[in-house]
């Protein structure tokens, strides 16, 4: 096969009537319709819905001070009534999001000012652009680990970083499955490296994705990207090291089996982590001379 032949699926495109058709679904969507989706399902939709109903509109007010029309936020609040009607917690995090979005909303459809001083990152100092660097270019693929355990509270650390990534329309299909090789020996035998006292398998839930099916399918596989790179900055950021891996088929058959989990959950790609037992040369990579191909 040629490369003229090959075609990369990854980058289909839905067609315009599929993508029309699903968002007209998504929108005709009753109160009465939310509180019957299965829940996984519901908190995608909000999610989706909020972020590009109300989030990114309000933002866009707040700092063009631009008065704010108070029908914009119609969608989240009647996500917001589904929510309540399910009995859904008010402590889950994106409720909070939601109720400050309302608020906000409120104020300025008024013409009020809104504080999102509170909101101000923290100020990168030096120092801190260094040690980003410093984990960023340091971090190197490391197949070799010592005996030791490691802490739950770090793995937790780094899965964190993980579901901070960037995901495409907000849809958080972020999922993990993780392994002890302690206490399920052998299960990544299939893998060529069976070793790593921890596999953190990436999953994602599927429903998410279903939900919001007018998003773009390349989301999909960027969306397990950009977590896993969080994952694996966050592995050498802890003091440990690791090395992301991919699945061939018969693992992930095995895999799927061991987990015992529901048909929408998918695995998608994993990380081998542990105190590393070897330091091998940093991967030389591209130059940026090398790697831009054009500036406009
Ligand atoms: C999507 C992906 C899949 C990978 N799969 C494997 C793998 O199956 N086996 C392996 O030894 N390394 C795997 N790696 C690690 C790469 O070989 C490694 O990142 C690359 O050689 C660059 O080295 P570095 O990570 O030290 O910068 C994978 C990396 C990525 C991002």
């Amino acid at each position: 096969m040629s490369v003229k032949d090959f075609h990369d699926t990854a980058m289909d495109y839905q067609s315009m009537d599929d993508i029309k058709e699903a968002a007209q679904y998504i929108n005709s969507l009753t109160l009465d319709d939310l509180v019957k989706l299965d829940e996984t399902e519901f908190r995608a939709r909000a999610r989706e819905r909020v972020h590009h109903t109300l989030e990114q509109q309000l933002y866009r007010a707040a700092f063009d001070k631009k008065p704010f029309n108070i029908k914009q936020a119609e969608i989240t609040k009647l996500y917001v009534d589904a929510w309540n009607k399910r009995g859904l917690s008010h402590s889950l995090p994106e409720y909070k999001q939601y109720e400050f979005l309302l608020e906000s909303a409120e104020k300025l459809s008024k013409g009020e000012e809104i504080d999102l001083t509170p909101f101000t990152p923290k100020p990168i100092t030096p120092e801190l652009t260094d040690n980003f660097f410093t984990v960023v270019n340091e971090r190197r693929s490391v197949r070799a680990w010592e005996d030791k355990d490691v802490p739950d509270e770090l793995i937790d650390k780094i899965l964190n970083a993980g579901l901070a990534a960037p995901h495409g329309c907000n849809v958080q299909a972020t999922r993990f499955v993780v392994v002890k090789e302690k206490t399920t020996p052998g299960l990544f035998k299939l893998g060529n490296i069976p070793g790593g006292p921890v596999h953190i398998v990436l999953c994602q839930d599927m429903r998410c994705y279903e939900a919001n099916n007018f998003t773009p399918f390349r989301n999909r596989l960027l969306d397990a990207g950009a977590a896993m790179e969080n994952v694996a900055l966050a592995v050498h950021a802890v003091g440990l090291a690791g090395v992301w891996l991919t699945f061939r088929e018969v693992l992930h058959d095995e895999l799927k089996k061991a987990f015992d989990l529901p048909d929408y959950i998918r695995l998608v790609t994993y990380i081998d982590i542990g105190y590393g037992a070897q330091t091998p040369m940093p991967t030389p990579k591209l130059d940026v001379s090398e790697a831009v191909l054009k500036r406009l």
